[in-house]
């Protein structure tokens, strides 16, 4: 018979859990100390490279590009680890409840919304929004706002030009819907499982070269997690994919009045 984590681990003595657990802090330490002590020095480095951009540089001396190259690469380091900190926050039982409040959802996805247009650029992708202004959330807006717009960005990166991405919000049965559409590259099914962990990628070579870090969906389960939420993925490579996060009816606030 197959045994569960959980399973497994509640029938092992008390000393050994302990120590699991004990590990299990270690690591989560060592990253985030790791993570931190990386952010001034690359924030000196990104800073000089910038300064030395901003002078009027010959187009035609090789520097050129090496500095584009460097300050491009010093910014996804500078993402990666503002990923790996927010990431060990999240796992770590820190300001659980402490920040939560009721969240108009609608008004926070119009704005990422602007913000997937401005990302989607010349690719001219078609975003739509449905999003039912009465329906609230009891959560901490910015971890929110951190799951929304992940779902929202994977859906423009992996996406190409012109196609078709949709965003709803709605209520159902009590308990609140977001979900994305997109008319993307699609996702075969063997990786569908493993795409919440840290640094999977479905496709390497494209997420490297759209300047992805691999974090952006472990950091959206973390914050399902915190929020008792669900999360559902569909796809079909070629085809497209739909993100749908299910929230709890107890933190699911529908208005009688709008906003
Ligand atoms: N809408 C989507 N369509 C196709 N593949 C997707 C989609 N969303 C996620 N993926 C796949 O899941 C992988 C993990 O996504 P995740 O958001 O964690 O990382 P990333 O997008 O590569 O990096 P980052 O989020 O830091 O920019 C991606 O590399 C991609 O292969
Ligand atoms: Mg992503």
């Amino acid at each position: 018979m197959k045994q569960t984590i959980q399973e497994l681990l509640a029938s092992l003595p008390t000393e050994v859990t302990n120590h699991i657990q004990y590990l299990e802090r270690m690591r989560q330490d060592f990253v985030a100390n790791v993570s931190h002590e990386l952010r001034t020095p690359l924030t000196v480095i990104h800073g000089y490279l910038e300064a030395l951009l901003d002078q009027d540089l010959d187009e035609t001396k090789p520097w050129k590009k090496i500095f584009t190259q460097m300050h491009q690469q010093s910014l996804r380091m500078e993402n990666l680890i503002e990923n790996l900190l927010l990431l060990s926050h999240l796992e770590s039982a820190e300001g659980e409840n402490k920040f939560e409040k009721q969240t108009p959802v609608a008004s926070l996805l119009i704005t990422i919304c602007n913000e997937a247009k401005e990302l989607s650029g010349h690719l001219n992708h078609q975003i739509q929004l449905h999003a039912d202004d009465k329906l609230c959330l009891l959560g901490n807006p910015e971890e929110l706002r951190s799951l929304f717009s992940n779902i929202i960005f994977n859906a423009v990166k992996y996406t190409p030009a012109n196609g078709q991405i949709t965003i709803d919000w709605y209520y159902q049965k009590n308990q609140a819907h977001f979900r994305v559409t997109d008319s993307g590259i699609g996702i075969a099914p063997e990786h569908i499982p493993k795409l919440t962990e840290r640094f999977y990628r479905a496709d390497p070579a494209r997420s490297r070269s759209s300047g992805g870090t691999g974090l952006g969906l472990a950091i959206a389960k973390h914050v399902l997690i915190r929020h008792q939420a669900l999360l559902d993925i569909k796809s079909q490579l070629g085809k497209g994919s739909v993100f749908t996060c299910i929230f709890p009816a107890n933190r699911s606030i529908y208005l009688k009045t709008k906003l």
